[in-house]
């Protein structure tokens, strides 16, 4: 989903120089107030999943679903993802003489790029794998003028299913990148997917991760408009897409018990204001950080 900024433009900045500046700013832990929470909790509390027969065919079609969307949108949907570095400094992590350290990194989940050329820009050490299972957004991927050989590869992968060593050495990977991605896999297929990224990583290594948490308006809104529930806190989007919103204690406990030491694990929160709709938006999503043992 696009983040969307609530600055109000100064006498002397831009609308657009406003929002430069809000995107540049890190995240506030989560100050969404009580009586909000409570709000957003009865209305989802109030929600019904829909058929068994529909959650799982929604479930089964994920794959295809997202492959759709990036045939659909190729890559005007999503913009650079240029606070991810911002969020998560390991990628400026320097060596002893001072250079941009050399990383091997792999993005799940990774789209069309967003996050991948802009990081291999500014860091000409770094190797970055990049995996997704919608083979029309790996495409996208090879057809960037800045995929070159020798400095990332990206193959098709369903994390959930397809073993990750079978494109990547085992133990070999400094840093993984998890962004938005998990909230698109059903909670009963998360333990595998978790399982297949730590395979690849090498003992000490960092594994980084946003993505969408309980009680953030998205799901405020799904839960309005009864109809997209499939499972608790798991809902389909319009485009057959699904996202699935995180508390802090389940995804502790995800990474956790598959052996990695939580660093961070936060609810953050942004407001946003829809100008034509006057009204102000709290988004709210989960950011962490762990190292696998
Ligand atoms: C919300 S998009 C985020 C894309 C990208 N990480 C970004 O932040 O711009 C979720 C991505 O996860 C991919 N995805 C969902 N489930 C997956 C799975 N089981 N294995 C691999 N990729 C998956 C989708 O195809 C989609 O590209």
């Amino acid at each position: 989903m696009a983040e969307l900024s609530s600055s109000q433009p100064t006498k002397e900045q831009s609308p657009i120089e406003a929002r430069q500046e809000k995107l540049l700013k890190p995240l506030e832990p989560s100050v969404i107030p009580p009586e909000k929470l409570e709000y957003a909790r009865q209305v989802i509390e109030k929600d019904q999943a829909i058929k068994p027969f529909w959650v799982n065919k929604y479930k089964k079609e994920a794959a295809k679903n997202w492959d759709r969307f990036y045939k659909r949108n190729e890559t005007r949907f999503y913009k650079d993802r240029h606070w991810i570095e911002r969020e998560f400094t390991i990628f400026k992590t320097m060596d002893p003489d001072g250079h941009p350290a050399k990383l091997q990194c792999l993005e799940v989940g990774c789209g069309v790029g967003n996050f991948i050329f802009p990081v291999l820009e500014r860091n000409p050490n770094l190797f970055m794998y990049a995996c997704d299972f919608a083979p029309h957004a790996i495409e996208l991927v090879k057809q960037h003028d800045d995929y070159k050989q020798g400095r990332c590869s990206a193959f098709v992968c369903d994390l959930t299913t397809d073993a990750l060593v079978d494109t990547i050495p085992a133990n070999s990977l400094d840093v993984v990148s998890s962004i938005f991605v998990l909230s698109a896999i059903p909670a009963e297929k998360l333990e595998a997917a978790v399982r297949n990224i730590k395979q690849v990583m090498k003992p000490g290594g960092m594994l980084c991760f946003r993505d969408y948490a309980v009680y953030d308006a998205a799901q405020v809104k799904f839960s309005s408009n009864p109809g997209h529930m499939l499972d608790t806190n798991l809902y389909v989007r319009q485009d057959g897409t699904l996202s699935l919103f995180f508390s802090t204690e389940q995804i502790r406990e995800l990474f956790e018990k598959e052996g990695f030491t939580t660093v961070e694990c936060e609810y953050v929160h942004r407001e946003t204001i829809n100008r034509a709709m006057d009204i102000s938006i709290d988004r709210r999503f989960l950011q962490a950080k762990f190292i696998k043992q």
